[in-house]
Protein backbone atom coordinates (compact mmCIF):
# COMPACT_ATOMS: atom_id res chain seq x y z
CA UNK A 1 0.00 0.00 0.00
CA UNK A 2 3.20 2.28 1.13
CA UNK A 3 4.53 1.72 -2.59
CA UNK A 4 1.34 2.44 -4.39
CA UNK A 5 0.74 5.47 -3.52
CA UNK A 6 4.09 7.39 -3.39
CA UNK A 7 3.81 6.31 -6.94
CA UNK A 8 0.62 7.47 -7.68
CA UNK A 9 1.06 10.94 -6.08
CA UNK A 10 4.32 11.62 -8.12
CA UNK A 11 3.01 10.58 -10.99
CA UNK A 12 0.52 13.55 -10.44
CA UNK A 13 3.57 15.95 -9.76
CA UNK A 14 4.61 14.87 -13.35
CA UNK A 15 1.12 14.98 -15.13
CA UNK A 16 2.25 18.29 -17.13
CA UNK A 17 5.15 16.36 -18.49
CA UNK A 18 3.93 13.12 -18.92
CA UNK A 19 1.68 15.16 -21.45
CA UNK A 20 4.03 16.84 -23.22
CA UNK A 21 5.69 13.09 -23.40
CA UNK A 22 2.58 11.94 -25.06
CA UNK A 23 2.66 14.71 -27.36
CA UNK A 24 6.04 14.21 -28.34
CA UNK A 25 5.58 10.65 -29.49
CA UNK A 26 2.48 12.36 -31.75
CA UNK A 27 4.09 14.80 -33.19
CA UNK A 28 7.17 13.64 -33.15
CA UNK A 29 27.10 4.08 -37.18
CA UNK A 30 29.55 4.94 -36.75
CA UNK A 31 29.90 2.63 -33.75
CA UNK A 32 28.28 0.36 -35.69
CA UNK A 33 30.19 -3.11 -35.60
CA UNK A 34 28.70 -6.22 -37.57
CA UNK A 35 28.78 -8.89 -35.41
CA UNK A 36 26.43 -11.09 -36.57
CA UNK A 37 25.13 -14.01 -35.24
CA UNK A 38 23.86 -16.60 -37.42
CA UNK A 39 23.18 -19.31 -35.10
CA UNK A 40 20.71 -21.84 -36.08
CA UNK A 41 19.47 -19.89 -38.53
CA UNK A 42 19.45 -21.84 -41.50
CA UNK A 43 17.41 -19.61 -43.43
CA UNK A 44 13.81 -20.58 -42.12
CA UNK A 45 14.00 -18.24 -39.23
CA UNK A 46 11.01 -15.71 -39.48
CA UNK A 47 11.20 -12.23 -37.55
CA UNK A 48 8.07 -10.12 -36.87
CA UNK A 49 7.85 -6.92 -34.81
CA UNK A 50 4.94 -5.26 -33.24
CA UNK A 51 4.45 -2.30 -31.33
CA UNK A 52 5.15 1.47 -30.73
CA UNK A 53 7.83 3.66 -32.23
CA UNK A 54 10.56 2.16 -30.19
CA UNK A 55 10.88 -0.28 -33.16
CA UNK A 56 8.42 1.12 -36.17
CA UNK A 57 10.97 1.22 -39.06
CA UNK A 58 8.65 2.90 -41.41
CA UNK A 59 4.53 2.08 -41.03
CA UNK A 60 3.56 5.11 -39.40
CA UNK A 61 1.93 7.55 -42.13
CA UNK A 62 4.71 10.15 -43.15
CA UNK A 63 2.28 13.17 -43.25
CA UNK A 64 1.97 12.69 -39.17
CA UNK A 65 5.46 11.65 -38.41
CA UNK A 66 8.89 13.82 -38.43
CA UNK A 67 10.30 10.27 -38.42
CA UNK A 68 9.67 11.01 -42.18
CA UNK A 69 11.52 14.40 -42.39
CA UNK A 70 15.04 15.57 -41.63
CA UNK A 71 17.11 15.06 -39.57
CA UNK A 72 15.75 11.81 -38.91
CA UNK A 73 17.90 8.89 -40.56
CA UNK A 74 20.59 10.89 -41.16
CA UNK A 75 23.49 8.35 -39.63
CA UNK A 76 21.31 5.52 -41.29
CA UNK A 77 20.25 4.69 -43.98
CA UNK A 78 21.34 8.55 -44.47
CA UNK A 79 18.01 10.03 -45.03
CA UNK A 80 14.63 9.76 -43.08
CA UNK A 81 13.29 6.71 -43.60
CA UNK A 82 10.12 5.96 -40.74
CA UNK A 83 12.62 5.54 -37.82
CA UNK A 84 12.41 7.24 -34.90
CA UNK A 85 15.96 8.21 -34.32
CA UNK A 86 18.83 9.06 -36.06
CA UNK A 87 19.97 5.45 -37.48
CA UNK A 88 19.30 2.09 -36.73
CA UNK A 89 16.60 1.17 -33.65
CA UNK A 90 15.94 -1.70 -31.58
CA UNK A 91 14.37 -3.87 -34.22
CA UNK A 92 17.62 -3.71 -36.49
CA UNK A 93 19.88 -4.89 -33.65
CA UNK A 94 18.02 -7.76 -32.88
CA UNK A 95 17.46 -8.23 -36.49
CA UNK A 96 21.45 -8.46 -36.76
CA UNK A 97 21.25 -10.79 -33.78
CA UNK A 98 19.02 -13.21 -35.53
CA UNK A 99 21.24 -13.03 -38.58
CA UNK A 100 18.41 -11.22 -40.85
CA UNK A 101 17.69 -8.44 -42.42
CA UNK A 102 14.92 -5.93 -40.81
CA UNK A 103 11.47 -7.19 -41.48
CA UNK A 104 9.74 -5.38 -43.86
CA UNK A 105 7.13 -2.64 -43.07
CA UNK A 106 3.74 -4.00 -43.05
CA UNK A 107 2.74 -0.74 -44.19
CA UNK A 108 5.26 -0.91 -47.12
CA UNK A 109 4.35 -4.65 -47.96
CA UNK A 110 3.53 -3.94 -51.37
CA UNK A 111 6.17 -2.60 -52.73
CA UNK A 112 8.64 -5.16 -51.37
CA UNK A 113 10.27 -7.99 -52.55
CA UNK A 114 8.46 -11.42 -51.90
CA UNK A 115 11.87 -12.83 -50.88
CA UNK A 116 11.92 -10.22 -48.14
CA UNK A 117 8.33 -10.56 -47.01
CA UNK A 118 8.75 -14.31 -46.46
CA UNK A 119 11.28 -13.38 -43.75
CA UNK A 120 8.57 -11.48 -41.85
CA UNK A 121 7.16 -7.79 -41.09
CA UNK A 122 7.27 -5.36 -38.75
CA UNK A 123 3.80 -4.07 -37.57
CA UNK A 124 4.76 -1.34 -35.72
CA UNK A 125 3.42 2.35 -35.47
CA UNK A 126 4.86 4.57 -33.57
CA UNK A 127 2.91 6.46 -31.11
CA UNK A 128 0.94 3.34 -29.93
CA UNK A 129 0.08 1.37 -27.45
CA UNK A 130 -1.98 -1.71 -25.85
CA UNK A 131 -4.60 0.66 -25.84
CA UNK A 132 -5.84 3.23 -27.79
CA UNK A 133 -3.61 6.43 -27.70
CA UNK A 134 -3.71 10.35 -29.00
CA UNK A 135 -2.63 8.81 -31.94
CA UNK A 136 -5.13 7.12 -34.52
CA UNK A 137 -2.67 4.32 -35.53
CA UNK A 138 -3.78 0.93 -35.33
CA UNK A 139 -3.24 -0.20 -31.46
CA UNK A 140 -1.64 -3.81 -30.46
CA UNK A 141 -4.96 -5.81 -30.99
CA UNK A 142 -5.03 -4.44 -34.55
CA UNK A 143 -1.44 -4.84 -35.22
CA UNK A 144 -1.88 -8.25 -34.47
CA UNK A 145 -5.21 -8.64 -36.54
CA UNK A 146 -2.62 -7.41 -39.65
CA UNK A 147 -0.95 -10.25 -38.55
CA UNK A 148 -3.48 -12.93 -37.89
CA UNK A 149 -5.06 -11.98 -41.19
CA UNK A 150 -1.74 -12.81 -43.22
CA UNK A 151 -1.71 -16.35 -41.32
CA UNK A 152 -5.37 -17.28 -41.36
CA UNK A 153 -6.77 -15.46 -44.73
CA UNK A 154 -3.96 -14.42 -47.26
CA UNK A 155 -1.73 -17.89 -45.93
CA UNK A 156 0.89 -15.55 -46.48
CA UNK A 157 3.00 -17.47 -43.55
CA UNK A 158 1.79 -21.03 -43.02
CA UNK A 159 1.39 -21.86 -39.16
CA UNK A 160 3.21 -24.77 -38.86
CA UNK A 161 6.81 -22.41 -40.36
CA UNK A 162 5.87 -20.32 -37.75
CA UNK A 163 6.09 -22.63 -35.57
CA UNK A 164 9.45 -24.57 -36.75
CA UNK A 165 11.20 -21.33 -36.66
CA UNK A 166 9.67 -17.86 -35.62
CA UNK A 167 10.16 -14.95 -33.27
CA UNK A 168 8.35 -11.64 -32.17
CA UNK A 169 9.36 -9.08 -30.90
CA UNK A 170 6.71 -6.65 -28.86
CA UNK A 171 7.86 -3.13 -27.42
CA UNK A 172 5.37 -1.53 -25.34
CA UNK A 173 7.51 1.45 -24.04
CA UNK A 174 4.73 3.69 -22.18
CA UNK A 175 2.65 5.46 -24.52
CA UNK A 176 -0.52 4.12 -22.83
CA UNK A 177 0.76 6.24 -19.69
CA UNK A 178 1.41 9.02 -21.31
CA UNK A 179 -2.32 9.05 -22.69
CA UNK A 180 -3.69 7.71 -20.03
CA UNK A 181 -2.70 11.05 -18.01
CA UNK A 182 -3.83 13.24 -20.72
CA UNK A 183 -7.04 11.62 -21.00
CA UNK A 184 -8.04 11.59 -17.20
CA UNK A 185 -6.49 14.82 -16.95
CA UNK A 186 -5.61 13.33 -13.49
CA UNK A 187 -5.05 9.55 -13.33
CA UNK A 188 -2.99 9.78 -10.13
CA UNK A 189 -6.14 8.42 -8.38
CA UNK A 190 -5.51 4.67 -10.36
CA UNK A 191 -2.19 4.21 -11.17
CA UNK A 192 -1.70 1.13 -9.75
CA UNK A 193 -4.66 -0.11 -10.99
CA UNK A 194 -4.28 1.20 -14.69
CA UNK A 195 -1.06 -0.79 -14.82
CA UNK A 196 -2.78 -4.09 -13.74
CA UNK A 197 -5.08 -3.09 -17.20
CA UNK A 198 -2.30 -2.24 -19.05
CA UNK A 199 -0.19 -5.37 -18.24
CA UNK A 200 -3.35 -7.51 -18.41
CA UNK A 201 -3.88 -6.35 -22.41
CA UNK A 202 -0.44 -7.47 -22.91
CA UNK A 203 -0.64 -10.46 -21.51
CA UNK A 204 -3.95 -11.43 -23.69
CA UNK A 205 -1.59 -9.89 -26.89
CA UNK A 206 0.82 -12.04 -26.04
CA UNK A 207 -0.88 -15.09 -25.99
CA UNK A 208 -2.38 -14.60 -29.07
CA UNK A 209 0.73 -13.80 -30.63
CA UNK A 210 1.83 -17.52 -29.09
CA UNK A 211 -1.65 -19.05 -30.42
CA UNK A 212 -0.91 -17.73 -33.80
CA UNK A 213 2.28 -20.35 -33.55
CA UNK A 214 5.02 -17.67 -32.78
CA UNK A 215 6.96 -20.46 -30.12
CA UNK A 216 9.38 -17.38 -28.87
CA UNK A 217 8.00 -13.66 -27.97
CA UNK A 218 10.16 -10.98 -26.20
CA UNK A 219 8.17 -8.13 -24.70
CA UNK A 220 10.04 -5.16 -23.57
CA UNK A 221 10.28 -4.22 -19.56
CA UNK A 222 9.34 -0.73 -20.17
CA UNK A 223 12.46 2.16 -19.63
CA UNK A 224 12.96 4.32 -17.19
CA UNK A 225 10.43 6.84 -18.08
CA UNK A 226 11.42 9.41 -15.37
CA UNK A 227 14.74 9.80 -17.62
CA UNK A 228 12.95 10.40 -20.56
CA UNK A 229 13.88 14.15 -22.34
CA UNK A 230 10.97 15.84 -22.28
CA UNK A 231 10.48 14.97 -18.60
CA UNK A 232 13.84 15.75 -17.58
CA UNK A 233 13.94 19.07 -19.36
CA UNK A 234 12.94 20.72 -15.90
CA UNK A 235 15.58 19.03 -14.21
CA UNK A 236 18.29 20.60 -16.96
CA UNK A 237 18.72 17.23 -18.22
CA UNK A 238 21.05 16.93 -15.03
CA UNK A 239 18.59 13.93 -13.25
CA UNK A 240 15.76 11.44 -13.89
CA UNK A 241 12.43 11.70 -12.04
CA UNK A 242 13.28 8.96 -9.60
CA UNK A 243 9.62 8.93 -8.43
CA UNK A 244 8.58 8.49 -12.04
CA UNK A 245 10.81 6.02 -12.58
CA UNK A 246 9.59 4.09 -9.90
CA UNK A 247 5.97 3.61 -11.95
CA UNK A 248 8.36 2.00 -14.38
CA UNK A 249 9.49 0.00 -12.13
CA UNK A 250 5.79 -0.97 -10.91
CA UNK A 251 4.76 -2.11 -14.00
CA UNK A 252 7.57 -4.23 -15.13
CA UNK A 253 7.30 -6.26 -11.32
CA UNK A 254 3.21 -6.75 -12.45
CA UNK A 255 4.40 -7.54 -16.37
CA UNK A 256 7.22 -10.29 -14.88
CA UNK A 257 4.46 -11.63 -12.91
CA UNK A 258 2.55 -12.04 -15.69
CA UNK A 259 5.08 -13.29 -17.92
CA UNK A 260 6.28 -16.23 -15.72
CA UNK A 261 2.24 -17.17 -15.33
CA UNK A 262 2.46 -17.16 -19.02
CA UNK A 263 5.66 -19.16 -19.38
CA UNK A 264 3.82 -21.50 -16.67
CA UNK A 265 1.04 -22.27 -18.48
CA UNK A 266 2.70 -23.04 -21.67
CA UNK A 267 4.85 -25.37 -20.59
CA UNK A 268 7.92 -23.88 -21.99
CA UNK A 269 9.99 -20.21 -22.10
CA UNK A 270 7.65 -18.80 -24.98
CA UNK A 271 7.81 -15.74 -23.29
CA UNK A 272 10.87 -13.38 -22.83
CA UNK A 273 11.12 -10.49 -21.25
CA UNK A 274 14.03 -7.47 -22.61
CA UNK A 275 14.43 -5.51 -19.59
CA UNK A 276 15.03 -2.21 -21.39
CA UNK A 277 14.97 -0.48 -17.63
CA UNK A 278 18.47 -2.21 -17.13
CA UNK A 279 19.65 -1.57 -20.57
CA UNK A 280 18.66 2.08 -20.42
CA UNK A 281 19.77 2.75 -17.03
CA UNK A 282 23.21 0.94 -17.28
CA UNK A 283 23.92 3.31 -20.74
CA UNK A 284 22.93 6.46 -19.00
CA UNK A 285 24.55 5.62 -15.47
CA UNK A 286 28.00 4.38 -17.26
CA UNK A 287 29.59 3.95 -13.58
CA UNK A 288 26.84 1.47 -12.62
CA UNK A 289 27.97 -0.73 -15.94
CA UNK A 290 28.04 -4.34 -14.38
CA UNK A 291 31.37 -4.45 -16.01
CA UNK A 292 32.84 -1.49 -14.13
CA UNK A 293 33.70 -0.34 -17.43
CA UNK A 294 32.23 2.01 -20.10
CA UNK A 295 31.92 0.63 -23.45
CA UNK A 296 30.02 3.32 -25.27
CA UNK A 297 31.25 6.86 -25.21
CA UNK A 298 27.66 8.63 -23.86
CA UNK A 299 28.09 12.60 -23.37
CA UNK A 300 25.56 14.09 -21.15
CA UNK A 301 23.34 10.92 -21.57
CA UNK A 302 20.15 13.01 -20.46
CA UNK A 303 21.00 15.36 -22.85
CA UNK A 304 18.91 14.89 -26.33
CA UNK A 305 21.00 15.43 -29.54
CA UNK A 306 18.44 17.33 -31.65
CA UNK A 307 15.67 20.07 -30.16
CA UNK A 308 13.37 22.53 -31.58
CA UNK A 309 14.86 26.17 -31.14
CA UNK A 310 12.25 27.12 -28.79
CA UNK A 311 9.57 25.08 -27.01
CA UNK A 312 6.94 25.51 -30.14
CA UNK A 313 9.26 23.51 -32.03
CA UNK A 314 10.80 19.69 -32.07
CA UNK A 315 13.35 17.65 -33.70
CA UNK A 316 12.35 18.55 -37.46
CA UNK A 317 10.12 21.33 -37.21
CA UNK A 318 10.43 23.56 -40.06
CA UNK A 319 8.99 27.49 -40.49
CA UNK A 320 6.17 26.97 -42.59
CA UNK A 321 6.88 29.87 -44.66
CA UNK A 322 10.25 29.52 -45.31
CA UNK A 323 10.84 26.55 -44.84
CA UNK A 324 13.45 26.99 -42.38
CA UNK A 325 15.29 24.59 -39.98
CA UNK A 326 13.71 25.15 -36.30
CA UNK A 327 15.73 22.81 -34.36
CA UNK A 328 19.66 22.04 -33.83
CA UNK A 329 21.03 19.23 -33.68
CA UNK A 330 24.37 18.40 -31.50
CA UNK A 331 27.66 17.97 -32.57
CA UNK A 332 28.73 14.39 -32.00
CA UNK A 333 24.92 12.37 -32.60
CA UNK A 334 27.57 8.89 -32.36
CA UNK A 335 28.08 10.23 -28.56
CA UNK A 336 24.92 10.84 -27.82
CA UNK A 337 22.05 8.22 -25.94
CA UNK A 338 18.62 10.18 -26.69
CA UNK A 339 18.27 11.59 -30.42
CA UNK A 340 15.39 13.60 -29.65
CA UNK A 341 13.02 14.55 -26.33
CA UNK A 342 12.02 10.57 -26.25
CA UNK A 343 13.62 8.27 -28.29
CA UNK A 344 17.08 7.24 -27.99
CA UNK A 345 19.79 7.62 -31.02
CA UNK A 346 21.11 4.92 -32.77
CA UNK A 347 24.01 4.98 -30.24
CA UNK A 348 21.94 4.93 -27.42
CA UNK A 349 20.05 1.54 -29.06
CA UNK A 350 23.38 0.18 -29.27
CA UNK A 351 24.39 0.70 -26.19
CA UNK A 352 20.97 -0.71 -25.11
CA UNK A 353 21.73 -3.54 -27.45
CA UNK A 354 25.02 -4.30 -26.02
CA UNK A 355 23.45 -4.55 -22.77
CA UNK A 356 20.48 -6.96 -23.68
CA UNK A 357 23.03 -9.35 -25.75
CA UNK A 358 23.79 -11.38 -22.30
CA UNK A 359 19.93 -12.72 -21.96
CA UNK A 360 19.25 -12.31 -26.26
CA UNK A 361 20.24 -16.79 -26.04
CA UNK A 362 16.99 -17.01 -24.12
CA UNK A 363 15.80 -16.32 -27.87
CA UNK A 364 17.19 -19.91 -28.67
CA UNK A 365 16.15 -22.01 -26.12
C1 LIG B 1 14.40 -9.82 -54.54
O1 LIG B 1 15.45 -10.18 -53.65
C2 LIG B 1 16.30 -11.17 -54.15
C3 LIG B 1 17.26 -11.56 -53.05
O2 LIG B 1 17.67 -10.46 -52.30
C4 LIG B 1 16.99 -10.64 -55.40
O3 LIG B 1 17.81 -11.64 -55.93
C5 LIG B 1 15.93 -10.24 -56.42
O4 LIG B 1 16.53 -9.64 -57.54
C6 LIG B 1 14.95 -9.26 -55.83
N1 LIG B 1 13.86 -9.01 -56.74
C7 LIG B 1 13.37 -7.81 -56.99
C8 LIG B 1 12.23 -7.73 -57.93
O5 LIG B 1 13.81 -6.81 -56.46
C1 LIG C 1 -7.92 -1.23 -30.67
O1 LIG C 1 -8.43 -0.55 -31.77
C2 LIG C 1 -9.65 -1.11 -32.26
C3 LIG C 1 -9.96 -0.42 -33.58
O2 LIG C 1 -9.96 0.95 -33.43
C4 LIG C 1 -10.72 -0.96 -31.20
O3 LIG C 1 -11.94 -1.49 -31.67
C5 LIG C 1 -10.26 -1.70 -29.97
O4 LIG C 1 -11.19 -1.48 -28.93
C6 LIG C 1 -8.90 -1.25 -29.51
N1 LIG C 1 -8.42 -2.19 -28.51
C7 LIG C 1 -8.06 -1.83 -27.30
C8 LIG C 1 -7.63 -2.93 -26.40
O5 LIG C 1 -8.06 -0.68 -26.92
C1 LIG D 1 -7.26 14.26 -8.80
O1 LIG D 1 -8.46 13.59 -8.55
C2 LIG D 1 -8.75 13.41 -7.18
C3 LIG D 1 -10.01 12.57 -7.03
O2 LIG D 1 -10.91 12.84 -8.06
C4 LIG D 1 -8.88 14.79 -6.50
O3 LIG D 1 -9.12 14.62 -5.12
C5 LIG D 1 -7.59 15.55 -6.70
O4 LIG D 1 -7.72 16.84 -6.18
C6 LIG D 1 -7.23 15.65 -8.18
N1 LIG D 1 -5.94 16.25 -8.34
C7 LIG D 1 -5.70 17.20 -9.24
C8 LIG D 1 -4.30 17.69 -9.28
O5 LIG D 1 -6.55 17.63 -10.00
C1 LIG E 1 20.47 15.96 -9.17
O1 LIG E 1 20.99 14.93 -8.38
C2 LIG E 1 22.12 15.32 -7.64
C3 LIG E 1 22.71 14.10 -6.97
O2 LIG E 1 21.75 13.14 -6.71
C4 LIG E 1 21.72 16.40 -6.66
O3 LIG E 1 22.84 16.81 -5.93
C5 LIG E 1 21.15 17.58 -7.44
O4 LIG E 1 20.68 18.55 -6.54
C6 LIG E 1 20.02 17.15 -8.34
N1 LIG E 1 19.67 18.25 -9.20
C7 LIG E 1 18.40 18.59 -9.42
C8 LIG E 1 18.19 19.73 -10.37
O5 LIG E 1 17.46 18.02 -8.89
C1 LIG F 1 1.47 -28.82 -20.36
O1 LIG F 1 1.84 -30.07 -19.78
C2 LIG F 1 0.75 -30.77 -19.24
C3 LIG F 1 1.27 -32.01 -18.51
O2 LIG F 1 2.45 -32.50 -19.10
C4 LIG F 1 -0.23 -31.13 -20.35
O3 LIG F 1 -1.34 -31.82 -19.84
C5 LIG F 1 -0.69 -29.84 -21.02
O4 LIG F 1 -1.51 -30.10 -22.13
C6 LIG F 1 0.49 -28.99 -21.48
N1 LIG F 1 0.03 -27.70 -21.97
C7 LIG F 1 0.45 -27.16 -23.09
C8 LIG F 1 -0.12 -25.83 -23.45
O5 LIG F 1 1.28 -27.68 -23.81
C1 LIG G 1 37.97 -1.93 -19.51
O1 LIG G 1 38.23 -2.02 -20.90
C2 LIG G 1 39.59 -1.86 -21.23
C3 LIG G 1 39.71 -1.79 -22.74
O2 LIG G 1 38.84 -2.68 -23.35
C4 LIG G 1 40.38 -3.00 -20.62
O3 LIG G 1 41.75 -2.86 -20.93
C5 LIG G 1 40.19 -2.98 -19.11
O4 LIG G 1 40.84 -4.08 -18.53
C6 LIG G 1 38.72 -3.00 -18.75
N1 LIG G 1 38.57 -2.80 -17.33
C7 LIG G 1 37.76 -3.52 -16.59
C8 LIG G 1 37.66 -3.14 -15.14
O5 LIG G 1 37.11 -4.46 -17.04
Amino acid sequence: MEKKTTVASSFCLLLLCVAAFAVAEVLAAHHHRHHHHRRRNDGSMKFFVLGDSYVDTGNIRKSVSPSWKEPYGITFPGKPAGRFSDGRVLTDYLAEYLGLRPPVPYALRKEANISEVEKGMNFAYGGTGVFDTLVSEPNLTTQIDFFQQLVEQEKLYAKGDLIKSSIALVSVAGNDYATHMVKTGNGSEDLAEFTKSVVKQIAVDLRRIRDLGVPKIAVTAVEPMGCIPRLTSLLSYQNCSESLNLASVFHNQVLRQNVEQLNKESNNSAFVILDLYDAFSSAINPQKDRQGNTTFRIDEPLKPCCVGVSSEYSCGSVDESTGAKKYNICSHPERSFFWDTVHPSQNGWHAVYSSLKSSLHQLYS
